[in-house]
């Protein structure tokens, strides 16, 4: 977030900064009391919101004053509206609905009130983080979050690059294989290896059951800073999990994923990256700050970190794509 150039400094900015888990907290009891579906579905006015949510009418008319000051919902003659990125993804029942992916960091709430002593932590850092104790219902949990924006991701991906030239994917770190089976979906000749910790992938069969490509996509449990490979793969993938591990580990990952690629294969990495300038975005200090939560060893990395690690495995080719904008960033390259 970059500095405001006013000629006059005040601390309206810095109030404002002081205060935003005030918002974080709006969000989260919005959601919790269904604000966002109750005005989708005309409970819209203090009152009703008040009875539909079982809480008092002035309650309601604080919580509603401030998601429309934040600006998720605007208040319109005699009624309030959600604006349209809430509608799309805050009303339940909707097939693009994103609470569960909206409210994946909400279990930390707690940890980042302690923030300044995990910083002073002297422990040493694990290269696993959480992913160390991953058990099967963490990742269903987990899964269900991802998958409500991955898939999303999976269709970007299969419009931003054309897939047809592939014969086979792997999906490094794939998760619910939201990338792999979108793909899979659009290119019946396609097939895919979702490769990921071994209590995840118990999790990927299920998404892959759920939509029917068991017969194109497959798993493999591993550890990706350990284990081998999946072979005769001419497309890797890997995708939003780039700031959970240093820049030792991503390029030896990527190095691996090098030579484990069939002659004229291509890579993409996916992730979070920080600005050559390191001004933002945000999101990508964000991913690298919540490493500390779990003591690991990740951390942020620039846009130019990750074209050299592509260069040093071998790599030609190399160019660096908007993703999604502000959020995530794509590099890929290919291998001669
Ligand atoms: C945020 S999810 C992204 C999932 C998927 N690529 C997507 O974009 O929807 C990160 C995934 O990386 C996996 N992962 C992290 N470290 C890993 C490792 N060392 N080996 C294998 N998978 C790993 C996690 O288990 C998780 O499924």
């Amino acid at each position: 977030m970059k500095n405001p150039s006013t000629s006059k400094l005040d601390t309206v900015r810095l109030q404002n900064m002081s205060r935003a888990f005030i918002g974080s907290a709006s969000l989260f009891s919005a959601m919790d009391l269904e604000l966002f579906t109750c005005i989708s579905e005309g409970d819209n006015t203090a009152g009703k919101f008040a009875d539909r949510a079982g809480i008092t009418e002035v309650n309601a008319d604080r919580l509603m004053t401030m998601c429309a000051a934040s600006g998720l919902i605007r208040w319109n003659t005699d009624h309030f509206d959600n604006e349209e990125d809430v509608q799309r993804f805050l009303v339940k029942g909707e097939k693009s609905y994103a609470g569960a992916w909206l409210s994946f960091t909400r279990p930390a709430w707690a940890s980042w009130g302690k923030l300044t002593e995990k910083l002073s932590n002297s422990e040493p850092a694990t290269v696993m983080g959480d992913y160390k104790t991953m058990t099967v219902e963490a990742a269903r949990r987990y899964h269900e979050a991802t998958a409500s924006v991955g898939f999303g991701s999976g269709r970007r991906f299969a419009k931003q690059v054309d897939l047809s030239p592939f014969t086979k994917i792997m999906d490094l770190g794939g998760g619910s294989g939201a990338y792999s089976i979108v793909a899979a979906q659009l290119h019946p000749g396609l097939k895919a290896v979702v490769f990921d910790l071994p209590p995840v992938v118990e999790i990927t069969r299920e998404f892959i059951a759920h939509h029917q490509v068991q017969d194109q996509v497959s798993t493999q449990g591993g550890d990706f800073t350990r284990d081998e490979f999946p072979i005769d793969c001419d497309l890797a993938i890997m995708a939003s999990n780039l700031p959970q591990y240093n820049s030792k580990i991503i390029s030896q990952v990527i190095g691996k994923a090098f030579n484990a690629l069939l002659p004229g294969g291509q890579m993409h990495l996916i992730g979070e990256m920080l600005d050559d300038d390191r001004t933002g975005p945000l999101d990508a200090a964000i991913w690298g700050l919540y490493e500390t939560m779990s003591n690991s060893t990740g951390m942020t990395h620039t846009r130019s970190d990750c074209v050299r690690y592509f260069q040093e495995a071998g790599f030609t080719g190399i160019e660096v794509h908007e993703f999604v904008p502000g959020i995530l960033v794509r590099v890929c390259g290919k291998k001669q």
